[in-house]
C-alpha cells in the first residue's frame, strides 16, 4: 500500500510540523500551500531536522484546476491531512464571507478532487472553538466530544459546518473515512529551536505573544480578564505542545487506513487545565525574570474554560499528549531567542551544526 500523504496548509504552524513527525514516521509527503500565512523557509528547517525535504506546490486549495494537477502527478496519494485555512478569529468577524469561501469552499474544492482521484481518507483541523461556552451545558466541564456544538463566531463556524460536510461525504459514500480533530490549544516549539510558530502578521495567541515580549518585539502582553471564575480570576485552557498534536495527526491516519471507520471526531488536548496567570508565571521562570503586563476587560467572545477529556483519543487512537507545560514553555523560548525574527533568518549555525 501506498503511503503517499497530501498535506494542504502544509508550511504553516501546525502542518509543519505534522509534516515532520509523517516523515520521521517513514512516509512521502506533498505540501501544497499558498503562502498566505508561512514561508518555504518552513520547508528548509524540515529538512534540516529529518534529513528529507517534502515536495513543495505554491497552490491555493481553492483552486480546483491546480488541485488536480497536484493529484495527476502523484497518484500514490491516497490520504489528505488538511490544515490550509484562514484563522484569525477577530478578522472572521469582519470578512465572513472570505472565511466561507477559503475554509469551507476550500474543503468541498478538495473533497471534490480527491473524489475524482479515488482518494478517500481525509484529517481534518478542526478546533475546540466548535463547543464555544461549554460552560453553559451541565457536566460538560472538561469537555467530551459528546458536548453539543455551538461556536461564537464566523470562524468556529466554518469549522463546524466543514466538520458537517465530512460527516455528509462519508456517510453519502462508503469508503470514506474522515477524522475531525478538534484541538484545543496548541503551543511551543521543536526542541532543537530549528522550527517555531512564525506567524506573518500581528499574533493574538497568548503564547506566541508572550514570546515576542520576551524577546522586546513587544513591549508587553494585555490580560484580557481577571475577573473569571478560576484560582486567580484568568481564562483556563488546554495549551498542547505543537509535537504532541502533530503525533495526533499520524495516530489517526493510522486509525483510519487500519480500521475503515467512517467519520469521527475526537479531542486533541492534554485534559490538564491552566490560566492565563500560570501561563505568565511559567514562562517568567524559563526565561528567568517578570514579563511586562496589564490586565484589561475581558476579549469579547472569550469563554471560561476549554479543557479537553482526551479519553476518546486516548483508547481510540492510543495516542497521549507527553509533553508538559514546562517544556512548552523551554522549547518556545528556546525558538524565540534564537529566531526572533521568525523564518525571516537564517537559523543560528550552531543549532544546525547540533
Ligand atoms: P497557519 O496559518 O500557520 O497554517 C495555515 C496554512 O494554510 C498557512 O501556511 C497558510 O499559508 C495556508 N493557507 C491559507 N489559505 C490557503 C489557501 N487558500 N490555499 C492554500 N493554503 C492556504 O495556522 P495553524 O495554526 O498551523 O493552523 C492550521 C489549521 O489548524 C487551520 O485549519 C486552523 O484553523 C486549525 N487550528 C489552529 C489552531 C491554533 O490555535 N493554531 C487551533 C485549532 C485549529
Ligand atoms: C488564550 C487565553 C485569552 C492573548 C484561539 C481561538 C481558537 C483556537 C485557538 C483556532 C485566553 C488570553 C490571549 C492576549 C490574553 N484557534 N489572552 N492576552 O482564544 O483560547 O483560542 O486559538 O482554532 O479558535 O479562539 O487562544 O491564545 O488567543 O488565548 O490574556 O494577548 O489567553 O483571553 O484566555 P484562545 P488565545
Amino acid at each position: 500500500m501506498s503511503r503517499t500523504v497530501l498535506v494542504t496548509g502544509g508550511t504553516g504552524y501546525i502542518g509543519s510540523f505534522t509534516t515532520l513527525e509523517l516523515i520521521l514516521a517513514g512516509y512521502d509527503v506533498v505540501v501544497i500551500d499558498n503562502l498566505y500565512n508561512s514561508s518555504e523557509e518552513a520547508l528548509n528547517r524540515i529538512q534540516l531536522i529529518s534529513g528529507k525535504r517534502p515536495t513543495f506546490y505554491n497552490v491555493d486549495v481553492t483552486d480546483a484546476k491546480q488541485l488536480e494537477e497536484v493529484f495527476e502527478k502523484h497518484p500514490g496519494i491516497d490520504s489528505v491531512i488538511h490544515f490550509a485555512a484562514l484563522k484569525a478569529v477577530g478578522e472572521s468577524s469582519e470578512i465572513p464571507t472570505e472565511y466561507y469561501r477559503v475554509n469551507v469552499g476550500g474543503t468541498i474544492t478538495l473533497i471534490n478532487a480527491m473524489q475524482k482521484h479515488n482518494v478517500k481518507n481525509i484529517v481534518f483541523s478542526s478546533s475546540a472553538t466548535v463547543y464555544g461556552d461549554a460552560t453553559k451545558h451541565e457536566g460538560m466541564i472538561p469537555i467530551p466530544e459528546h458536548c453539543p456544538i455551538g461556536p461564537t463566531n464566523p470562524y468556529g463556524r466554518t469549522k463546524m459546518m466543514i466538520e458537517m460536510v465530512i460527516q455528509d461525504h462519508c456517510e453519502a459514500n462508503p469508503g470514506w473515512n474522515g477524522a475531525l480533530l478538534r484541538y484545543f490549544n496548541p503551543a511551543g516549539a521543536h526542541p532543537t529551536g530549528i522550527m517555531g510558530e512564525d506567524p506573518l502578521g500581528i499574533p493574538y495567541n497568548l503564547f506566541p505573544l508572550l514570546g515576542q515580549v520576551a524577546v522586546g518585539r513587544r513591549e508587553d502582553i494585555k490580560i484580557f480578564g481577571d475577573d473569571y471564575d478560576s484560582h486567580d480570576g484568568t481564562a483556563i485552557r488546554d495549551y498542547i505542545h505543537v509535537i504532541d498534536l502533530a503525533k495526533g495527526h499520524i495516530a489517526a491516519l493510522a486509525r483510519l487506513r487500519a480500521t475503515n471507520p467512517g467519520c469521527r471526531a475526537w479531542n486533541l488536548g492534554t485534559g490538564l487545565g491552566s490560566t492565563v496567570f500560570d501561563i505568565v508565571k511559567g514562562f517568567e521562570k524559563t526565561v528567568g525574570r517578570k514579563l511586562k503586563y496589564q490586565v484589561v476587560g475581558r476579549r469579547k467572545g472569550d469563554v471560561l474554560n476549554l479543557t479537553a477529556v482526551p479519553k476518546r483519543a486516548n483508547e481510540e487512537l492510543g495516542w497521549s499528549a507527553e509533553i508538559t507545560l514546562e517544556e512548552t514553555c523551554r522549547d518556545l523560548w528556546k525558538w524565540v531567542s534564537n529566531n526572533p525574527q521568525g523564518y525571516r533568518q537564517q537559523p543560528p549555525q550552531e543549532l544546525v551544526a547540533d
